[in-house]
């Protein structure tokens, strides 16, 4: 297995191109499957889960190209078919369960695995199911997969008991073809939903309220290929973000959507750090003196749960106490011990951190649990004293393109080893 080693304490400083967001890439890939043609996917980050997911719509009758130089993915489905998915295939990824809404319009029938629990908490799939059920689906749990069958689905309004970005694009993909006006209620404001949304509308969707949180859906007959590109990544982008910050640095980012990162720039504003925005770009200076911070994670435009981590990585260079709060996920602190082997003081009660932080880090040998806090153990080992070497880096390349060039490209000391004997 690869590991990463660096050498910390490196002032980053430059420009970073962000690239296409993968929580938005992932249900527009498999929506692709709504309508025959060739779809043209651009923007599209090369990543295992973006792999996965291809695997997973090539398993349904798709055929693709990934051209990986240009970012752009072609997609073509003649017809589409349900089956079983290898649990192999769709265990690594929760998002396979996205497939369900376009099964059930084009089809009426999906078998899709339950996914079990993961290492960031339970995520239990209830409100995807409770929402094709009022949509006129039946559902049976059977050998570890879900068994959705719909003779004919129903337009509906649907309430969802708690804000998710999943249900919401899932029900979304299920409610295009249904004749009739389905209202959902509660809807994840996510641009990344958002983002699923629009590319709906420009396959001939009607959708409206994107981006609130009531989104009526009215039914259309049938939906066209398109040419789309995807949003850039915001959670990539709050990363580098940090990155700079913790290495008191001068890093811009460019290709970027500012608003989407609105939380995180104003929590580093109120902490001391010039952040200059434009267009597209954001722009981070050091702090003089920056002060500790109080965060909750909360759905968009709250403080995003996918920030949380490598913000706490941020927080224990920052003199003085800052507290974390994270609502989203019940298990969600798995970096905090690696932290504090890192020399970080962190004491946990219940969902909130409190971060005594100035002592500098040093380097230990640290392990990733998950994607995002993977992204912690990377941004805190690039302030770290010593050389730090990270382990299970599977979970980063999940999420983050190219993460050793454009680190590198910054005046990082990152390398990645390859095998070793972890
Ligand atoms: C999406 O997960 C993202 N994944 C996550 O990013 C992100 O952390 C999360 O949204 C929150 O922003 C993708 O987009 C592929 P939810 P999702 O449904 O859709 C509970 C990353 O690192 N819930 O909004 O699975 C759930 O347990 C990943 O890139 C139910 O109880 O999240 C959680 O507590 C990790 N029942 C809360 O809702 C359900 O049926 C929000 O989850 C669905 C969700």
């Amino acid at each position: 297995m690869d590991y990463y080693r660096i050498k910390g304490g490196k002032k980053l400083k430059g420009q970073v191109r962000i690239s296409g967001a993968k929580n938005a890439a992932l249900p527009v890939i498999v929506a692709s499957l709504l309508a025959d043609g060739e779809t043209v996917l651009k923007n599209v980050p090369d990543l295992k889960d973006i792999r996965t997911i291809i695997k997973v719509i090539e398993y349904l009758g798709a055929e693709t190209d990934f051209n990986v130089e240009t970012n752009t993915l072609r997609i073509m489905v003649n017809s589409i078919k349900n089956g079983e998915m290898p649990y192999e295939l769709v265990k690594t990824m929760r998002a396979s369960v996205y497939v369900m809404g376009p099964l059930l319009a084009r089809l009426g029938e999906a078998d899709v695995s339950l996914p079990g629990g993961c290492a960031i908490g339970e995520r239990p799939v209830d409100i995807h199911l409770a929402g094709f059920e009022a949509m006129g689906a039946s559902i049976q749990l059977e050998h570890g997969y879900i068994k959705a069958r719909a003779k004919k689905m129903k337009p509906a309004t649907f309430t969802m008991r708690q804000v998710s970005v999943g249900a919401t694009a899932n029900l979304m993909m299920g409610a295009v073809l249904t004749a009739g006006s389905t209202v959902l209620e509660n809807c994840a404001m996510e641009p990344d939903v958002v983002d699923l949304g629009k590319f709906l509308n420009k396959m001939g969707a009607k959708i409206s309220g994107l981006g609130t949180e009531r989104i009526t859906i009215e039914g259309v007959k049938k939906l066209s290929p398109v040419t789309y590109t995807i949003m850039p990544d915001r959670i990539e982008a709050g990363t580098y973000l940090l990155a700079g910050a913790i290495t008191r640095g001068d890093v811009t980012l460019t290709h970027c959507v500012p608003e989407h990162i609105q939380s995180l720039i104003d929590t580093l504003k109120e902490s001391g750090f010039t952040i200059e925005t434009g267009e597209s770009r954001v722009r981070i200076a050091p702090a003089k003196k920056p002060a500790g911070f109080m965060i909750k994670t909360l759905p968009y435009p709250g403080f995003p749960t996918d920030l949380q981590a490598p913000l706490m990585a941020l927080a224990t260079t920052i003199q003085g106490i800052s507290v974390i709060i994270e609502t989203i996920f019940e298990n969600r602190y798995t970096h905090v011990g690696e932290l504090r082997r890192m020399g970080a003081d962190i004491s946990i009660e219940g969902n909130t951190a409190i971060i005594r932080g100035g002592n500098r880090l040093m380097s230990a040998p640290i392990m990733m649990s998950d994607l995002r806090a993977g992204a912690a153990l990377i941004v805190a080992s690039l302030a770290a004293k010593g050389v730090t070497e990270i382990r299970r880096i599977y979970h980063s390349d999940r999420g983050y393109e190219n993460l050793t060039e454009k680190l590198s490209a910054l005046g990082a000391d990152i390398r990645r080893v390859k095998g070793g004997t972890f």
